[in-house]
């Protein structure tokens, strides 16, 4: 596949049909990359096991009680699961806020620059969020892979193999490193991610106004077969 092209019309579309989501806005509009890489590590870390539409009003309130890293910091755990309730996986709050407190103890208030980086320092922190992070926030040339964008990357080149096993699991991320657009990590990531939860959904796929399909092998399959089934009817 042409991965220029693929990148030009994924963004593309991204730019035309994206949500605007408040951690959106502050990873576009916030100047300090510190805030910015904290805003959607929270953002990232409600994400996992919490639909959209849900977290949007957790995470204005926590990012209202608890602007920067050092206000979570000074924050009780109590105060913490306080504003979490509701959202579950309580470990993932107790995490934040342990990751936020070494960061100004240990870290001198700054975030950790990279995605391996982000990976071995900060607890609950693993490839999908510290991927995430890297590129959304800090505008690191790295893919991301959730389950949205293994199904979207499976269909575009064809993979048939199993996507749980683990081979193929590390097939996705080497896959997902290669095509991400180096000049907007971040906007790359997020657009196939949303590509996945609209258009390219699991059972019924919007092919017809996907950005993709005259990229994608499994399209393609699909077209083949129609015109197969027309001819010999
Ligand atoms: N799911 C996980 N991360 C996301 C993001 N940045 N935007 C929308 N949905 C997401």
């Amino acid at each position: 596949i042409d991965v220029v092209e693929v990148r030009e019309r994924l963004l593309k579309w991204y730019d035309a049909n994206h949500r605007v989501l408040p951690w959106r806005s502050i990873a576009a509009i916030e100047p300090d990359r510190s805030k910015r890489a904290y805003a959607v590590l929270v953002s990232e870390i409600m994400l996992q096991q919490t639909q959209v539409s849900t977290v949007i009003g957790y995470f204005d309130t926590w990012m209202k009680k608890w602007p920067t890293v050092e206000d979570l910091a000074s924050a009780t755990l109590e105060e913490v699961n306080q504003i979490w309730a509701g959202l579950g996986y309580y470990s993932r709050a107790r995490r934040l806020h342990e990751g936020a407190v070494k960061i100004v103890k240990e870290l001198n208030g700054e975030f950790p620059n990279d995605r391996d980086s982000l990976i071995h320092q900060l607890p609950g922190v693993g490839r999908y969020s510290g991927s995430a992070v890297a590129s959304i926030a800090l505008g690191c040339a790295v893919g991301v892979v959730d389950g949205n964008v293994n199904r979207v990357l499976a269909r575009v080149r064809g993979i048939g193999a199993d996507i749980n096993i683990q081979s193929t699991t590390e097939h996705m991320w080497s896959l997902a490193d290669k095509i991400v657009d180096p000049e907007r990590p971040g906007d790359f990531n997020q657009a196939i991610m949303e590509l996945g939860a609209t258009v390219c959904s699991p059972k019924t796929p919007a092919c017809g106004s996907c950005p993709l399909r005259l990229h994608c092998v499994a399209y393609q399959k699909s077209e083949n077969q129609q015109e197969k089934s027309s001819i010999s009817s």
